[in-house]
Parts: C-alpha cells; structure tokens; sequence
C-alpha cells in the first residue's frame, strides 16, 4: 500500500520520474469535462504524453456511478489496455476515486498515478488508497483500498480554484490539524482565506497531507486509527445528505466544517474537549463557510441519516471524538439525547 506523494516544484519532471517507476506498455489519461478544458492543457505537450490516450468522463458527483466506470472499463478494453498498462488520474475526488477503481480492477488491476487538481482531492482523496464509486442512492459505497503508486501535487493548480473549493479543501486540512497538534491547528484557524498566500499554503498542504499519510501507512484498512479521519464527518455526512434531499448545493468540506463544529460540542462534552478551542475552532467556521440551517423538525431526519453511516457497527452510531487537539478517541458512541443536544448546541452557536 506504499505510495510515493511528491509535492512538485517541477511537473514535467516529477510526472516524467512517476511513470518511469510504473513500466508500462500504454498510458492513458482519465479527466472529467472540466479538467480536459482547464488542467489537461497544462500537461498536454510534455514530450512523454504525445502517445497518451484520453478517456474523459462527465464532471461532478452524479457522474460517479457504475455506468462510468464501465464506459472507463470500456475505454481501456478498446484501447487495448493490458494488465501491463498504466492510467494517470487527473482530477478532483471523483476522477481520483473513479479512476483508481477503474484501474483497481481492470484485469485484476493496474497501476495508476493520481494527479489532484482541487485542493480537497490533494489533501484527501488522492491519498490513501479509497478508491470507488456511489451505488444505491449512498456514496462510496462500492470500492476497494489500494494506493495510486505515485500523487503528484502541484501548486500551480492551487491558484485555479475558486474560493469555495479553496474552503472546501480547507476543511479536511483543519481536520487535520485539529487530530495533529496545537500549531498544525492554531497555524491553520489564524490562516486569512479571503487573501490567500499561496506559498504559506503551499506549505500548509505539505504539512496536512504528511499528517494523512502518517495515518494511512499505520492502517491502511480503517481497522483503528484512520478513524480519526472521520472526524466531522458522521455529523458533516448528515448535513450533506439533507443538503441532497432538499437541492440545496453543500460542497463536501462545508459539511465537514459544519461537522466538526457538531462533533467537537460532543468531544467538549463527552470528553473535556476545551471550550476555549471549540470557541475558536466554531468562529473560524462561521466566519469562513457560514451556516447551514435546519430546524428542530429535521433533527429526525438528521440522527436517521447518522444511523445508516456505513461507519457504524451493530447499530450503534461511530464518532470519532477528540478530548485535546492531538487527543484523539475513536469509536465513540452517543445516545440519540446526545445527538440532539448537539444539534441545539449547533443551531444556537451558529445562529440559525
Ligand atoms: N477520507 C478519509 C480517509 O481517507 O480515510
């Protein structure tokens, strides 16, 4: 499950060393609509990629079902992929996670290397190995772990995105530094998004994805510690799913902020957690991603929603709490009191 992540100063190069390392007979390049138009044409002429065949699948979410992947399957059969082939990823989450399945089980599986071009693709989806697609109405439900050989991060294309996916991204790296330590946490809740330094960001994913990959290389198959990477997401997956029943657009890491904001009132409660940095964790939030609002009569729907998160065991609803920055409790459970009690902690602090 070893995979290099290289956080390029130079692409061609560190792409051309990438592919090098996975001998191969034919490459292909999978990108969604909008990485064709806006990132492809950054790589397109590097020497090595002029043999390079294209499989393109539709952009966003929606496009993350069995019916793409088989038109991936599809694209690699016609194009007289082997085993012995190699598929470069280029893209958000969806072309990640999409991608990588796809060559996790065409022929039993081929390599492939991931280049993330949103930031919550760098600092998440890209690394670590889950790789699948949506299946039955729940998302990410059929995959399998298995690591791109190599992920490539490139900075140039951090200066392409628009702030909401700046945030979005933002989200999973607070996660991260609330799991790692007071300055991973304090560097990234002082952090100024609305006047983005690029460099210091820079530096700030490089600390982020370090910390993921810490995590992932001790358990690679979520049997223990990389738990601690849900958190803010049992609470942040119900705000998401409510978001999708009632059309309203919640990219994924402002559920996972508003997640963490649920989750850490349970860990202050549950677990000492202190409320000086729950306060301070909870202004950044508001201040940076805003508020999603509900009402007491969706707390059902909501505590339904965390029922069925395909973390849980038996019943019983997974959390991932923390009882310091650093001081991370997995497997925790909460009663459905609990539950509402946070969601009251969470309307009332974030004023909705
Ligand atoms: N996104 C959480 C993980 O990779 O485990």
């Amino acid at each position: 499950m070893k995979q290099d992540v290289i956080i390029s100063q130079n692409l061609t190069e560190d792409l051309r060393q990438a592919i090098e390392r996975c001998p191969h007979d034919q490459l292909f390049v999978l990108t969604d609509t909008t990485t064709l138009q806006f990132c492809w044409p950054v790589i397109r002429d590097y020497p090595y990629l002029q043999e390079a065949k294209m499989i393109t699948i539709g952009a966003t979410d929606e496009n993350k079902t069995l019916q793409t992947l088989s038109s991936v399957w599809e694209a690699l059969q016609q194009g007289g992929a082997t085993r012995h082939s190699l598929l470069i990823c280029l893209g958000g989450g969806m072309v990640t996670d999409l991608g990588g399945f796809a060559a996790s089980t065409f022929k039993r599986g081929i390599q492939y290397i991931n280049i993330p071009t949103t930031l919550l693709s760098m600092v998440d989806a890209s690394v670590g190995g889950k790789t699948g697609i949506n299946f039955g109405g729940l998302k990410n439900e059929i995959g399998v772990f298995n690591c791109a050989s190599t992920v490539i991060l490139c900075a140039d294309f951090l200066r392409t995105l628009d702030s909401y996916n700046i945030r979005s991204g933002y989200a999973e790296m607070l996660k991260h530094g609330i799991i790692s330590n007071t300055e991973n946490w304090a560097e990234l809740i002082t952090f100024d998004l609305d006047n983005i330094d690029y460099t210091h960001l820079q530096q700030m994913v490089a600390k982020s994805v370090a910390i993921k990959e810490r995590i992932v290389e001790e358990d690679p198959t979520e049997k223990g510690i990389r738990k601690a990477l849900n958190l803010g997401h049992t609470a942040g997956h119900a705000l998401e799913s409510l978001a999708l029943e009632e059309n309203r657009t919640v990219l994924h890491g402002y559920a996972v902020a508003w997640g963490l904001v649920c989750e850490l009132y349970l860990s202050a409660k549950r677990l000492g957690f202190p409320h000086d940095k729950l306060n301070q964790t909870l202004q950044f939030i508001k201040e940076n991603y805003g508020v999603f609002t509900f009402n007491c009569k969706q707390y059902d729907k909501l505590y339904q929603f965390m029922t069925h998160d395909k973390k849980n065991q038996s019943g019983i609803i997974n959390f991932t709490l923390m009882a310091d920055i650093g001081d991370i409790r997995i497997n925790q459970s909460a009663d459905r009191e609990e539950i509402l009690e946070m969601l009251d902690f969470y309307r009332e602090s974030m004023g909705c």
